[in-house]
């Protein structure tokens, strides 16, 4: 799949403000879903569409045992995320693209989604790419702050970059899922939360139902 320079451009004509976008707010708000994660923080934890690192203090903070890989497409993201958090031991930060994921199969134990899914080119190639790269058992969490509807009103009026990027409702997120093969195990969607976690059961669905 050829490289998405239209978001790539955009996201790195962002990058040095973007930390500016979080807030007290915002951080709280992670911090009420991380704590509830608990179980999905450990192990080989993948942060797809990672920014400047909004997570890295969040796993720190709730996570156990972990190793986290911080992945962008936008190499200037990925600088700042290196130059706020720095590499070490437990993390890693990795300029690559969702849709061609530079892994081998089943290396991952959580894949962590914050505000990004829209912006892929083509989810249904990421979504199989997630699966391929999680651990049979492993987690899938899609997470934003607001729901579909305000997201997608929000980026057609934003910059014809992202006017067409769309999240889908948790309901046809969680249709697609479970055509590849996961269990989702919660689905929320109201005016100031999206969150899906699902658990990869290793069976895409083909249709066919032969024994
Ligand atoms: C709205 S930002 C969210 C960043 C971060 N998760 C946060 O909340 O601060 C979306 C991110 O997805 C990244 N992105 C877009 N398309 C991508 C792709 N194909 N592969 C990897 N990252 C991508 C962008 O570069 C951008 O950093």
């Amino acid at each position: 799949m050829a490289t998405d320079r239209i978001h790539q451009q955009f996201f790195d004509r962002h990058a040095p403000t973007w930390d500016e976008e979080e807030n007290a707010e915002k951080i709280a708000a992670l911090q009420k879903v991380f704590k509830s994660l608990g179980q999905q923080l450990s192990g080989n934890i993948l942060d797809l569409g990672c920014g400047t690192g909004i997570l890295v203090p969040l796993v720190r903070q709730f996570g156990s045992d972990f190793h986290l890989y911080e992945l962008d497409l936008s190499l200037s993201m990925i600088r700042q995320n290196r130059n706020r958090w720095q590499t070490d031991r437990e993390l890693f930060q990795i300029n690559a693209d969702v849709h061609q994921l530079p892994f081998p199969l089943a290396q991952f134990d959580t894949l962590l989604c914050f505000a990004a899914l829209p912006h892929f080119a083509n989810q249904s190639v990421a979504l199989q790419e997630f699966t391929r790269v999680l651990k049979p058992d492993g987690f899938l969490v899609v997470l934003h702050l607001m729901s579909s509807t305000i997201l997608n009103r929000y980026h057609r009026l934003t910059d014809p970059a992202v006017a067409r990027d769309r999240l889908p409702t948790v309901s046809e997120l969680a249709a697609q899922l479970n055509r590849l093969g996961f269990a989702v195990l919660r689905k929320t969607e109201k005016e100031d939360l999206y969150l899906v976690v699902a658990k990869n059961t290793g069976r895409e669905q083909t249709g066919f139902a032969g024994k």
